[in-house]
């Protein structure tokens, strides 16, 4: 019997699983660098929790949510995003209560029912922020710029960046009476008629052509913000360019979630086809005190890992061939294999990658390893070796040695790859 992942997950295994893990990397320094702190949450939460939070008309909650009876007769849910969860770890530990705003992250696994294609998975991966309690623009700012930080890192060029702003419930409301009245005025199907009534800016994000060219005519939220929306999202802009962070105003964007206010943003990259979004959020005015917390706003954003893998791929700015060890060390017979132990052991702890060569194989097959790990260096350490305490550090790209002491190792490597 062979077994098969199931269908539409991603998975990530070596060699490629390196840049995975460099790609989440890049994109967690400057989170943490501006110090969000760690938020580790279960997978699986009440259902309740994201048909309350997310929304009930958005696909998410309505089509694509692995939900499940656990032994108990709980409704229990794999989380399809993270910012419920977050904000349900943050209320019920109170953390809103010890100083605001507060600044969270998280990283892992989600999982959405939808249909798999290239860049859209059913378990995939997101690294997401949220910051709670403070309206300041200034903050809306620094999240959106973190994620342009976190994907200029892993060296991304090819992405742009669209912001808008739902505005405050005044705003809203103001523009749901002309919304509803142009929507009403249309002819649709009754299912959409049903959608539109949940949440009638839904109908911006309908992808057939003839919807889509109604809504192109409807009234834009943009146009109905209140003095005050108005100006948080001008400030947010100029905070942007005072940051030197480019960006275009989508009065058409509509979030996948239902939670979303005031400033709303999107990454969108150049080479992925269909699934461009590689990375979103934006301010939820109401979420906190609607899953039973205090009535703050908070702003986040989540960042597709696998979106951001495969653009990083597409623009050529990572290889899973990068990630190589500094050196492999190849002991050869039983005095030298516990000196090379001892020795990989403390090049380790000089932070310096080494791979020892196993099964005491013969130098030929040994030196072929040497070179399938794509190590910068390779170094044989034999009786000879142990005797005089001098070893040959062999550059595997040039196929240069130099003779060194194996007592100046530590230092030579660290000079000789701190140049690389
Ligand atoms: P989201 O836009 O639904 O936002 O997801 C965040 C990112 O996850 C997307 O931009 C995309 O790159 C990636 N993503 C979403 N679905 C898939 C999929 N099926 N396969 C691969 N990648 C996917 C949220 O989840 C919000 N919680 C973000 C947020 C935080 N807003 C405020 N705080």
């Amino acid at each position: 019997m062979k077994f098969q992942s199931p269908k539409g997950v991603s998975e990530y295994f070596p060699p490629r699983s390196h840049a995975f893990e460099f790609v989440r990397d890049r994109l967690l320094a400057p989170i943490k660098n501006a110090g969000y702190q760690l938020l580790e949450l279960p997978i699986f939460e009440d259902t309740e929790l994201f048909t309350r939070g997310v929304g009930e008309s958005t696909d998410v909650v309505s089509k694509e949510m692995y939900t499940f009876e656990d032994r108990g007769g709980r409704s229990i849910t794999l989380r399809p995003e993270g910012t419920v969860g977050a904000l349900r770890s943050v209320i019920e530990h109170g953390l809103d209560r010890a100083g605001l705003p507060v600044k969270v992250f998280y990283c892992g696994s989600f999982f959405r029912a939808e249909r798999p294609q290239a860049g859209r998975y059913r378990q995939f991966y997101s690294v997401g922020i949220e910051a709670i309690g403070s309206d300041d623009p200034a903050l809306d700012a620094e999240v959106i710029a973190l994620a342009y930080e976190g994907f200029y890192g892993i060296g991304l060029r090819k992405f742009r960046l669209e912001v808008t702003s739902l505005g405050d419930a005044q705003s809203r409301k103001a523009h749901r009476v002309d919304l509803v009245a142009y929507i009403n005025s249309l002819n649709l199907d009754e299912a959409t008629k049903a959608r539109a009534q949940i949440n009638p800016l839904r109908l911006f994000d309908d992808k057939r052509p003839d919807v889509a060219a109604m809504m192109a005519k409807a009234p834009r939220l943009l146009d109905y913000l209140s003095t005050e929306s108005a100006d948080h999202f001008a400030k947010v802009q100029e905070y942007l360019s005072a940051m030197g962070i480019a960006f275009t105003i989508n009065p058409l964007m509509v979030r996948g979630l239902d939670y979303y206010t005031g400033t709303t943003f999107e990454f969108v990259h150049e080479d992925l086809g269909a699934q461009s979004g590689i990375g979103g959020g934006g301010r939820y005015d109401g979420l906190m005190e609607s899953i039973g917390g205090q009535n703050i706003s908070g702003i986040g954003f989540g960042l597709g890992i696998d979106r951001a893998l495969l653009a990083a791929e597409a623009e050529g700015v990572v290889s899973s061939t990068d990630f190589a060890p500094t050196l492999y060390l190849i002991p050869l017979g039983q005095s030298a294999k516990a000196v090379a132990m001892k020795l990989a052991h403390e090049l380790r702890d000089s932070d310096i990658s080494v791979e020892v060569a196993m099964g005491d194989k013969a130098l030929k097959n040994a030196m072929k390893s040497a070179d399938k790990s794509g190590a910068l260096f390779s170094l044989v350490l034999g009786e000879s070796e142990l005797e005089s305490g001098n070893v040959e550090l062999k550059e595997m790209s040039t196929g240069v040695a130099t003779s060194v002491t194996l007592s100046a190792l530590v230092p030579t490597l660290i000079t000789r790859t701190s140049k690389k």
